[in-house]
């Protein structure tokens, strides 16, 4: 071992394998347990438990068309919470996610977020069969594959691999996981940044802007990307996403994420 610590290449090597560690020697940003004490039990009359719409897996539901937020981006999940907080965001599903995240304080949304990047849980996607016995407009998994991977440059959608990774796993801090995500979520978020696109900046500073338009991403970057989405395009890109693993068979390896 000494011989070989020796040798800048492996130095090199050991560095190599360091950094990832050290990243991921759960530089939480948060305290772990506060935020798993109040995604179970709440926290006094203001804040009901996150559990009881996000699931105790955290997996989330299309029954109250809440997303999964197990294992997501810890930043871009305390950036939404801070979002809600400042109405830069507008829960326009359940109605609950503004008064919840302005009822909690800063520390605890950090905690919130640290917790919920910590839960592990498989990704089990949307049941689409039976989403399509209850009557819901699904797409075709297929067909959202191309525009996942490929996008569809004949009307000006770029491939959403290119910002969140294979098969939406998330690539980088900014760019938060859609793979694996519930349909009805999908759906509701892209329409939503559909609509956003179609508010003008002006209307969004003077606060006009519908509650199912969604204009708090940066750079207008999901904006600029979904105005060009079709009805069809939302349904076959959200089909494919839900159902979409983040590593391939036989490479269980996935980067780690923050
Ligand atoms: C009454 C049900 C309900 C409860 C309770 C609830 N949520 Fe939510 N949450 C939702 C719904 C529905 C959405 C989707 C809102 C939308 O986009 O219209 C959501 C969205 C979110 C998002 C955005 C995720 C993303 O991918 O952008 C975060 C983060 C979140 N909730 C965290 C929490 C936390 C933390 C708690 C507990 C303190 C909590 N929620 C409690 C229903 C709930
Ligand atoms: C140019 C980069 C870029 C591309 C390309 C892109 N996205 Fe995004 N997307 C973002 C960013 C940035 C966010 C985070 C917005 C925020 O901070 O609230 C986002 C957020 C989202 C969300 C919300 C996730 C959540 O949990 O609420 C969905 C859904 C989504 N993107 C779907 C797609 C789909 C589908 C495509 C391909 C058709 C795509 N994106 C292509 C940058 C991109």
């Amino acid at each position: 071992m000494k011989r070989m610590i020796s040798s800048m290449g492996a130095i090199a090597l050991l560095a190599w394998f360091a950094a990832p560690a050290a990243s991921m020697a759960e530089e939480a940003i948060g305290d772990v347990t506060n935020g798993r004490i109040i995604y179970q039990q709440g926290k006094g009359d203001d804040v009901p438990a996150c559990q009881g719409c996000h699931g105790i897996d955290g997996n989330g539901s299309d029954d109250v068309g809440s997303p999964r937020l197990a294992y997501q981006v810890d930043s871009y999940i305390l950036k939404q919470l801070t979002d809600f907080a400042q109405d830069k965001r507008t829960d326009d599903t359940m109605y609950q996610m503004n008064d919840i995240s302005k009822a909690l304080t800063a520390k605890e949304r950090q905690d919130l977020a640290a917790y919920v990047h910590t839960l592990k849980s498989p990704y089990i996607g949307s049941n689409l069969d039976q989403l399509r016995r209850d009557g819901a407009d699904v797409g075709s998994p297929h067909e959202g594959k191309m525009i996942a991977e490929y996008g569809a440059p004949d009307h000006g959608v770029p491939a959403c691999k290119s910002c969140h990774g294979f098969h939406g796993r998330s690539a980088g801090r900014m760019y938060p996981a859609i793979g694996g995500q519930n349909y009805v979520y999908l759906k509701h978020e892209l329409e939503s940044f559909r609509n956003g696109a179609n508010t003008s900046e002006a209307d969004i500073a003077a606060g006009n802007k519908e509650d199912n338009a969604r204009t708090n991403d940066y750079m207008g970057q999901m904006r600029a990307v979904a105005k060009n989405l079709t009805d069809e395009d939302i349904k076959n890109v959200a089909a494919f996403l839900t159902l979409a693993k983040p590593t391939t068979p036989g490479n269980p390896r996935s980067p780690s994420r923050h």
